[in-house]
């Protein structure tokens, strides 16, 4: 009986010790998946996801081998110039110089190089100004212009001239009678006559000296810039220049600088918002009653800041058809596309929508389809600059972000790039 107790007892105590044992492996099993899963789980997770309420990793992740996913946005690249894309001056050899505005600082680096793989024609974007080229009367200042120069003879590309007459930018010297007094306020005739003859004559000094020193460097020349304003009176803009001499500052910067330069010399007259029809035919009207008379005008500069969203491309192009029927030549000399309407003066900040890049590349696409096919009457296309870095539009109307240009702020293609060299999308990687 008692032996019989026994192996019952014993029995029981075998079952027992059986049943834990199994009890604790299935448990530890059970745990193993568990970790495996958080780690799987991690390895998945995207970049900047977090594992627990408070953002922070839990501990079972924290000792897994697995990185911690970063919190930090991703940096912007580093800007470089990209060597193993299209030169746009290359694609479009047989149809047109591609020019851009610079600073002389932009001889040097970086953009340097980008300059040098895009472009064969460089104008200066502040440096040969007036008040720029003399600043005072008989003082002038040849060293950035003559580096800018330099640099373009370096690299087998040709300079255009801007500008030697303009309203802006212009030393306040030259509209000083004789005794320093302003011009415009002069109410006696006989002394606005000698005011006149005295303007003309230092605008004729400064074209000539200028023109003279560069003939063999530059060709292409804007000799006036900005002189139609459909609202003033006479749709001539209503500076000091027009308001002391009427329009003979027009025929005299025209006749010395063919006197200076020879017959080489491409003459240019500049303005904004031709494809306007009522600035577009009043500077019609003026080139016509210049050509009439005479004065050696070669070309129309269409600066061509454009946006998004307008002019529309065909009233662009209408506009050089119209000068072209005159015997002239055309240029784009200030091309540029802001992302916003003229009149909206918001800041999209820096991180722009991909839908305005791409409606920028499709605007820019119909725009050079344009001037492939009217290259007949279209002399050259000008950038007023080259990369989203440095555009005057950062700063006009209002201080925010803009992105007019074919590179981005690090030099980059922007996918307007591929749609100016690549319009059918063949050759972009
Ligand atoms: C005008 C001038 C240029 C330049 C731009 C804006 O278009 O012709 O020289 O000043 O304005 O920067």
């Amino acid at each position: 009986m008692i032996r019989k107790g026994n192996k019952l007892i014993y029995s029981i105590i075998a079952a027992v010790t059986l049943i834990a044992v199994v009890a604790v492996l299935i448990f530890n099993k059970h745990q193993a998946e568990t970790v495996n899963e958080a780690a799987v789980l991690q390895k998945e997770a995207p970049a900047g996801s977090v594992n627990t309420e408070d953002g922070q990793p839990s501990s079972t992740l924290e000792a897994s081998a697995t990185p911690v996913p970063s919190l930090k946005p991703t940096p912007m690249p580093e800007p470089s110039v990209e060597q193993d894309i299209p030169s746009i001056a290359e694609v479009f050899a047989d149809y047109f110089p591609i020019g851009a505005a610079i600073e002389p600082s932009q001889t040097e680096g970086l953009k340097a190089d980008l300059l040098k793989k895009h472009v064969n024609w460089l104008v200066a974007e502040n440096v040969m100004k007036p008040d720029a080229i003399q600043p005072s009367e008989g003082n002038f200042n040849w060293a950035n212009a003559d580096r800018m120069v330099a640099f373009a003879k370096e690299n087998g590309m040709e300079v255009r001239f801007h500008t030697l007459v303009w309203h802006s930018q212009v030393g306040a010297w030259f509209f000083k009678d004789a005794e320093g007094k302003p011009m415009v306020d002069e109410t006696d005739s006989t002394k606005r006559e000698a005011n006149k003859k005295l303007l003309l004559q230092r605008l004729e000094k400064h074209v000539r000296t200028i023109v003279e020193r560069y003939k063999d460097d530059i060709q292409s020349w804007d000799v006036v810039n900005e002189v139609i304003e459909p609202a003033d009176p006479d749709g001539m803009r209503a500076s000091e220049w027009y308001k002391i001499t009427d329009t003979d500052f027009i025929e005299t910067a025209f006749r010395a600088a063919r006197e200076a330069g020879g017959a080489e010399a491409k003459l240019y007259i500049n303005d904004y918002g031709t494809d306007n029809p009522a600035k577009r035919d009043r500077l019609y009207e003026l080139v016509k009653e210049m050509l009439d008379k005479g004065v050696p005008i070669d070309g129309v500069g269409h600066q061509t800041h454009i946006d998004l969203f307008g002019p529309t491309v065909n009233s662009i192009i209408d506009s050089m058809k119209k000068f072209a029927g005159l015997g002239l030549d055309n240029l784009v000399t200030e091309l540029d596309m802001s992302l916003y309407a003229w009149n909206d003066r918001r800041d999209i900040g820096s991180d722009i929508p991909e839908d305005l890049l791409l409606k920028q590349a499709d605007r820019y696409r119909e725009l050079f389809e344009a001037f492939r096919v009217n290259k007949d009457i279209l002399g050259g296309v000008v950038f007023w600059g080259i990369a989203d870095d440095h555009t005057w539009l950062n700063s006009f109307p209002v201080t925010r972000t803009n992105a007019p240009f074919l590179f981005d702020k690090q030099l980059h293609a922007k996918p307007a790039f591929w749609a100016v060299v690549d319009p059918s999308g063949q050759v972009r990687p």
